[in-house]
């Protein structure tokens, strides 16, 4: 049932090219057109959208910063993302004309199901991304997009998570299709992009026995820092996620840009420091930004772990081990450049000799308040 793996978790990581791949699946018709008949809720009521909030929590609830990241950009509808068991006590705004996007890999967190329900009782339109067939909320939404990740058995997402922001693109790329506008041409652009990243994933996966040789000596650390920058953000609340889950280590994932505002404090000589480069095609010199940001903290004496492009040569002065990944777009970058960060997670826990699918204090899906 492992697949041969020693750990769901280990099996899970491998399953993902098939988890995007197959949420890909079927999204299309023969002229390359969105169409997404599981929705349910008529054009004309998606097309008068005015607002979109994400509801999630935990690993979902980073899925969602990702897609607020391409659906603003694609549909240039303002995408706001609440945390779920915040939601319900802001005083929300929301109404008609308002999506509410929910993210659960369970469909049983209690926390996102709540949300869901208020939303709801404000008016608004709610969709749910959800693994899990049947489950309680997309019973409770109006309309549902499945991913299809297959059964999540470890406790720490992983597979669910890619799936997720796969899901998430689907869903900006099908509103920006609907309302016209200027993104419409690029959206094909955009899926062709899309069906190449289950290839580049596997790429990424046979690239991995260095990061596992490096969590092999890192089981005394004491704490892990992650930056990362635009949609490389969340990537970095991800990586220390997963390793805060699974190893018991300190772990904080930080904006890049924050650094200066504060967190650069905590660099001491020998500080491991995962940084998530964003390509060098980025918009805006971000690349450029981040480069700096590991020169800065290299210069106080952090160890750089640096997840970089293929071909990115301006890291290498400053990185003390560079973790390639194939280029995509810029928006896409996260399906790959997270999976290093699961990958050193799941071996630091192994290196400390913890359970890698039942780590403690956890439960696979959180279905109290
Ligand atoms: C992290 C993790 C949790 C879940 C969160 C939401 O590895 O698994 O943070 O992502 O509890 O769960 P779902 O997606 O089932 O609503």
């Amino acid at each position: 049932e492992k697949g041969g793996y020693a750990t769901f978790m280990e099996k899970e990581i491998h399953d993902q090219p098939h988890a995007v791949r197959d949420t890909l699946l079927g999204r299309t018709d023969e002229e390359g057109r969105l169409t997404l008949d599981e929705l349910r809720i008529p054009e004309e009521k998606l097309r008068e959208i005015d607002r979109i909030t994400i509801v999630a929590c935990g690993t979902a609830a980073y899925a969602g910063m990702v897609a607020k990241y391409a659906i603003e950009r694609w549909t240039r509808i303002p995408v706001e993302v609440s945390l779920a068991h915040e939601f319900r006590y802001c005083d929300p705004i929301v109404d008609e004309r308002t999506l509410v996007v929910s993210i659960s890999q369970s469909g049983e967190t209690m926390d996102t199901l709540m949300a869901v329900k208020h939303a709801r009782e404000l008016g608004a339109l709610t969709i749910s991304i959800c693994n899990t067939h049947g489950s309680t909320i997309p019973r409770e939404s109006d309309a549902v997009l499945y991913t299809h990740a297959g059964p999540e058995i470890a406790v720490a997402s992983t597979k669910a998570f890619l799936a997720q922001i796969t899901a998430s693109y689907i869903l900006g790329l099908y509103l920006a299709q609907l309302r016209g506008g200027t993104y419409v041409d690029d959206i094909k652009a955009v899926l062709k992009e899309l069906a190449e990243v289950p290839g580049k994933i596997e790429t990424v996966l046979e690239r991995m026995g260095r990061v596992k040789e490096i969590a092999g000596f890192m089981a005394d650390t004491r704490a892990v820092l992650f930056l990362g920058r635009h949609v490389g953000y969340p990537v970095a609340l991800e990586g220390a996620l997963k390793l805060k889950e699974l190893a018991y280590i300190h772990a904080e994932g930080f904006a890049a840009g924050e650094l200066k505002h504060g967190p650069i404090a905590l660099i001491e000589p020998g500080q491991p420091v995962f940084v998530v480069v964003p390509s060098p095609s980025s918009e805006h010199g971000l690349h450029g930004k981040v480069v700096s940001n590991i020169q800065e903290i290299r210069a106080r004496g952090a160890r750089t772990l640096v997840i970089a492009e293929d071909g990115d040569e301006a890291v290498v002065p400053f990185s003390d081990e560079v973790i390639r990944v194939p280029a995509t777009a810029p928006l896409l970058a996260p399906l790959l450049t997270v999976v290093p960060l699961q990958v050193f997670a799941l071996w630091l826990s192994t290196a400390k000799g913890l359970d890698v699918d039942q780590p403690r204090n956890l439960a696979k899906s959180v279905t109290v308040e």
